[in-house]
């Protein structure tokens, strides 16, 4: 895809994760320099967890331009940067390293991509909203952190592991005006018909479990916004069955082609051509 020749000029950009050659980054982020004729290459590295202070040495010493972190760094490269952006050190992961003159700076894309997917594909506007999140692990987080900003009327946390929902909502900051509550997951039923909006956050419902669901949606009302984190299938039995009963469904690849659109601006200060990393990554998949 990249049409640019490899040159002496060429900077280099990555990701790095255990495992990555699943990952639809690369294609995506070299359709995005080729569209806009940046001379930059983007390659996937498996890095091992003690292989990731030598990664970010060589990445120093090659002059990277930046990277993205995925499963499991996303919370060890923060003990490996000069400096952390502010909502990124809120959240506690990082998944975009930018480096600005030789300092790598860490940041987190995950979370904005999600709520300007949600704004842009479902609901314009999320103040005021209900919203029921299915999950407390890593990716719930993040979407939760940048929720808040939007100041909804409430966000209930279900969780099978209660204990691990209770922990999540202690550890956010939430503006006046915000309930934030953990559940247990077996309880969701009593929140489901007052939500305006359901976030699974969870990997019920991937390839290849793709007949499972996350929650029963009997008791979700028409015209709920019912959202999946999983592109892989691109619409999940969950967002399919909610559709069917008249909700307004929304997947989760424009989340994955948000965060790298954000990551893409953060390293070339150039509007993303989100359009055509949609359709490659599409084509991959
Ligand atoms: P991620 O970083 O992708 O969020 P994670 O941190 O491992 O991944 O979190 C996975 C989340 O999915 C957790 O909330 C997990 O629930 P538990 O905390 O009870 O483990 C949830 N999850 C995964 N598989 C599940 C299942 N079969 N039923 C219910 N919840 C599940």
């Amino acid at each position: 895809m990249n049409h640019h020749v490899i040159n002496s000029d060429t900077v280099l950009y990555g990701v790095i994760g255990q495992p990555i050659k699943q990952s639809k980054s690369p294609i995506m982020q070299n359709r995005a320099f080729a569209e806009h004729h940046i001379n930059a290459n983007y390659l996937a590295f498996q890095i091992a967890p003690e292989q990731l202070a030598q990664f970010v040495q060589g990445a120093r010493a090659m002059g990277m331009g930046g990277f993205n972190v995925t499963i499991p760094h996303k919370l060890a490269i923060m003990d490996h940067l000069d400096e952390i952006d502010e909502d990124a050190k809120a959240l506690g992961a990082v998944n975009t390293v930018v480096n600005r003159n030789g300092r790598l700076i860490g940041y987190n894309t995950d979370g904005i991509g999600y709520v300007r997917s949600l704004k842009d594909e479902a609901i314009a506007d999320i103040t005021g909203k209900n919203i029921v999140v299915i999950g407390a692990g890593g990716a719930s987080r993040g979407i939760i952190h940048a929720l808040l900003k939007e100041k909804p009327a409430q966000i209930i946390v279900a969780n099978r592991t209660v204990d691990k929902a209770y922990q999540l909502v202690e550890s956010l900051s939430c503006p006046s005006g915000t309930l934030l509550k953990g559940i247990a997951l077996h309880d969701v039923n009593s929140v489901l018909s007052e939500a305006h909006i359901i976030i699974n956050t969870t990997s019920i419902g991937m390839y290849p479990q793709v007949d499972e669901m996350p929650i029963d949606l009997t008791p979700v009302q028409a015209g709920t916004v019912v959202s999946d984190l999983i592109y892989n299938p691109l619409e999940t039995k969950f967002v399919q069955e909610a559709k069917a009963k008249g909700c307004i469904g929304h997947g989760g690849l424009g989340m994955f082609i948000n965060q790298g659109a954000y990551a893409f601006e953060y390293w070339t200060g150039k509007s993303a051509p989100t359009e055509a990393m949609k359709q490659t990554v599409v084509a991959a998949l």
